[in-house]
């Protein structure tokens, strides 16, 4: 039968007839390789029903037993991974180069092995050597772990066998080499067949994995989306490479609440545990600023005060510009127009730059009428009051709806000293609470309790 080739994109796995400059899964551009497909069963022969075993068939309501976790005494990771580390689970932690993986994983690992767990550590990318150096700088050196500096899957395999621990850490998943796969290390292929070889195999023997995988922007090796599907658990270990923050979410998690952050510090001495984010991500705020507003946000089940912080500035440019740092531009454009076609505040001409501080990334939509307060605000050059919090969704009628747990964003305000929030009607407020919140049914009816009548 005659081979024939397929074309598969190194960032999502999506498979084309023809090659293309960018995949239409995932809007990369260069990332889509050629690949020799595999060879198909010989023509005409369909499984039939006469060869296999009859499964054994059981009810939803069987009672099994409750999870058992095991925890990391990492605070942030255990709260992330849905309160600990569930065993025989597969997790992939990926993020861009350089981001801090292996120092977090490295961490996780002594910590582990000292509470108690075997530990394995296999790195692809650095010597033994290198890690030990690193371990020392990160107070590690009498922690249990045991390190190994191999990219050999089949050697990886037989030491797992004969170690069974707990706990397998592979650095990273594109440096693996599985001999059966005739392509190079981190092909799609390669990095396919390895999760696949590496889950199913600790999966049978009882061992948990951790998975690192590279972002890759340019498609020279196949990124960690092309295994999200493989593994029970996906972190994304996120954050601004000039900004000490670092922030781990789950975007996938079998085992717990997906969306759920850990915030981290990179210091001198490793990655630090930030239990108050909230605290984090607000800067100074003693004086009223125009263009900066504090959005009352929910980051999986805890909520999150980040500050937004908007400059509109007369453009020189015949298309002005629109940068956006930490939220989606699409969204932004559409905020732009409600507020020019519904209110009349126009931004033609304006040079719009807004700014999530901290190096948070927000994806609530709840967030669009504190991005909306904060372009008004500083188109206006008018402050809102510093002690004041802002939440709600904008449609594009320019109506605000209510806003999922808004108990629990009024309430981190109230903890955190805020004396008013602005939000949308029909939202469920706290009972006997200090916090004074304005409601409003529409953008317009919002931005004159705010900044009183905008004329044009
Ligand atoms: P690393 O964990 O090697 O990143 P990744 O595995 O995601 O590629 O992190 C590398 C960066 O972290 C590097 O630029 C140095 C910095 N770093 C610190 O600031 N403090 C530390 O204690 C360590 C170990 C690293
Ligand atoms: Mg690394």
């Amino acid at each position: 039968m005659a081979k024939s080739t397929t074309y598969v994109c190194a960032s999502c796995g999506a498979v084309h007839k023809k090659w293309a400059g960018r995949c239409d899964g995932c809007g990369e551009w260069n990332t889509i390789r050629e690949q020799a497909a595999l060879s198909a069963g010989p023509k005409g022969k369909t499984l039939g029903a006469s060869k296999g075993r009859r499964l054994e068939l059981s009810s939803l309501s069987a009672q099994d037993k409750p999870l058992q976790r095991a925890h990391f005494g990492i605070g942030e990771l255990d709260r992330v991974l849905g309160g600990g580390l569930v065993p025989a689970s597969a997790i992939l932690v990926g993020g861009d180069p350089g981001i801090g993986k292996s120092t977090l994983l490295l961490q996780a690992a002594g910590e582990f092995a000292r509470e108690g767990h075997k530990v394995l550590y296999v790195s692809g990318e650095e010597a033994a050597s290198q890690i030990r150096m690193r371990a020392a700088r990160l107070g590690l050196t009498d922690a249990p772990v045991q390190l190994a500096a191999e990219t050999n899957l089949r050697d990886i395999l037989t030491t797992l066998d004969a170690e069974r621990p707990a706990l397998a850490i592979i650095d990273s998943i594109q440096t693996m080499w599985a001999d059966h796969v005739d392509s190079a290390p981190g092909s799609v292929s390669q990095v396919r067949a390895a999760a696949h070889e590496l889950t199913s195999f600790a999966k049978r023997r009882g061992i948990s994995v951790i998975l690192v995988g590279h972002v890759t922007k340019d498609g020279q090796i196949a990124g960690p989306r092309v295994i999200e599907h493989m593994v029970d658990t996906v972190l994304y270990f996120e954050g601004e490479r000039g900004h000490q923050f670092r922030i781990l979410r789950a975007v996938k998690n079998r085992f717990g609440p997906a969306n759920e952050i850990g915030v981290f510090e990179m210091t001198g001495a490793g990655l630090e545990q930030v239990t108050n984010p909230s605290a984090l991500f607000l800067s100074e705020r003693d004086k009223p600023t125009s263009g900066s507003v504090v959005f009352a946000g929910i980051e999986g089940t805890r909520p999150v005060l980040v500050e937004i912080q908007a400059l509109v500035a007369q453009s020189s440019l015949a298309s002005p510009r629109r940068t956006v740092v930490g939220w989606d531009s699409g969204r932004l454009a559409m905020i732009l127009a409600v507020l020019e076609s519904r209110c009349g505040i126009g931004f033609g001409g304006l040079d719009v730059y807004l700014n999530i501080a901290g190096g948070i990334k927000i994806g609530e939509p709840a967030a669009d009428l504190a991005v909306a307060a904060a372009l008004v605000s500083a188109r206006q050059d008018h402050a809102l009051p510093p002690d004041s919090v802002v939440f709600g969704e904008i449609s594009l009628s320019g109506a605000l709806r209510p806003t999922a747990q808004a108990e629990n964003r009024l309430k981190e305000a109230e903890k955190l000293g805020f004396s008013s929030a602005y939000t949308a009607k029909r939202i469920k407020t706290v009972a006997n609470s200090g916090l004074n919140v304005h409601k409003s049914d529409d953008l317009v009816s919002f931005i004159e309790t705010c900044f009183g009548r905008i004329e044009n």
